[in-house]
């Protein structure tokens, strides 16, 4: 693989890899859970998208941007990290917000303000053309602005995560240790992109299983089919790792906690003093759970933490109330 794309250093980097001894003996279900900790990448309370900024922020660097521009929804945790990687290299930061000001104005929305970004809020509707607005507005003032996509999914972002996947097996290699499945989240892509390549790079014989968290698989099979090839061709990996999506856990939607999220949140907590997300990663950490009471998983498996505990104070009726 081609391991010279330039990067920034924003993540705290190799993040630990921990066996989960306690929550594989309360989940009963024959299997031995890890877990990579992206939810502890630093900066700004962590997450994957560090791993993705690093080599879009020196990108953006190249280019002499002066403003970072993004998108996503009020809790993303993607615009919170942006805020912060453009505090750390000096950059402007804009984000563009699905929703209204004052909806849930904690958790990542509180983060994005004190790290300084400016808020543009787009209500319910599509973000896309607000965004474009941003940027033109700030060329018309005589910056340059770089737009990062939703979730930082682009090839250089999604390099991010090949680099991932080198780091976890050297890791996994010096103790011994041999992974059958690694479970993760998926929403923009990126990151299953990237798994992807870095996986099909080590010739990894395992299982790799990206739960959705708001996509039917075929359309997120057609998001990260084109940024899967557009990264494997980036890097020069021939052969990218199948992914297996589940598109089974989306309960109410985007966003909306319901009953397994709950038990995988409270699971892990209470076995093993480790907290994810309402949104994310106690949706996959859900699909995990049900995938190993199933049968559909077996011997060592690798629970990737991808972040985002910061909206859990965005969260707290749902996840306290009901
Ligand atoms: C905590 C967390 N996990 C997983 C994901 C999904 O990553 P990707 O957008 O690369 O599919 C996100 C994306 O926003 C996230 O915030």
């Amino acid at each position: 693989m081609r391991t010279d794309l330039p990067a920034v250093s924003l993540a705290l980097l190799p993040t630990p890899l921990q066996a989960l001894p306690r929550f594989s003996a309360w989940l009963a279900a024959d299997v031995e859970i890890w877990i990579k900790r992206d939810d502890l990448t630093g900066l700004a309370l962590g997450g994957n998208k560090l791993r993705k900024l690093s080599y879009l922020v020196a990108d953006a660097l190249q280019q002499q941007a002066t403003d970072l521009v993004t998108t996503g929804a009020a809790q993303s945790n993607h615009c919170r990290q942006t805020a912060a990687a453009a505090a750390r290299v000096g950059l402007g930061c804009h984000l563009v917000l699905r929703g209204q000001a004052g909806e849930r104005p904690g958790g990542n929305v509180l983060l994005d303000r004190l790290l300084g970004a400016e808020l543009h809020w787009a209500g319910s509707n599509d973000t896309g053309p607000a965004m474009a607005r941003v940027v033109q507005s700030l060329q018309a003032e005589g910056r340059k602005p770089y737009a990062i996509p939703l979730g930082g999914s682009t090839p250089i972002g999604a390099a991010g995560y090949a680099y991932a996947w080198l780091e976890m097996s050297v890791q996994a290699r010096e103790r011994d240790l041999e992974f059958d499945a690694v479970v993760f989240a998926t929403s923009s892509g990126g990151t299953q992109a990237g798994m992807s390549v870095g996986a099909g790079d080590q010739a990894w014989p395992g299982e790799l299983h990206g739960i959705s968290v708001d996509h039917k698989v075929p359309h997120l099979q057609q998001i990260t089919g084109e940024l899967t090839r557009a990264t494997a061709a980036l890097l020069d990996v021939p052969s990218p790792h199948p992914v297996i999506i589940h598109d089974d856990y989306l309960g109410a939607g985007y966003g909306m906690v319901g009953d397994p999220e709950r038990e995988a949140i409270r699971g892990l907590a209470r076995s093993e003093g480790i907290l994810v997300d309402p949104v994310y990663t106690g949706r996959a950490l859900a699909g995990l759970i049900d995938l190993a009471r199933r049968g559909a998983l077996h011997g060592r498996v690798l629970f990737w933490h991808t972040g985002g505990t910061p909206a859990l104070f965005a969260y707290e009726h749902d996840l306290l109330h009901t």
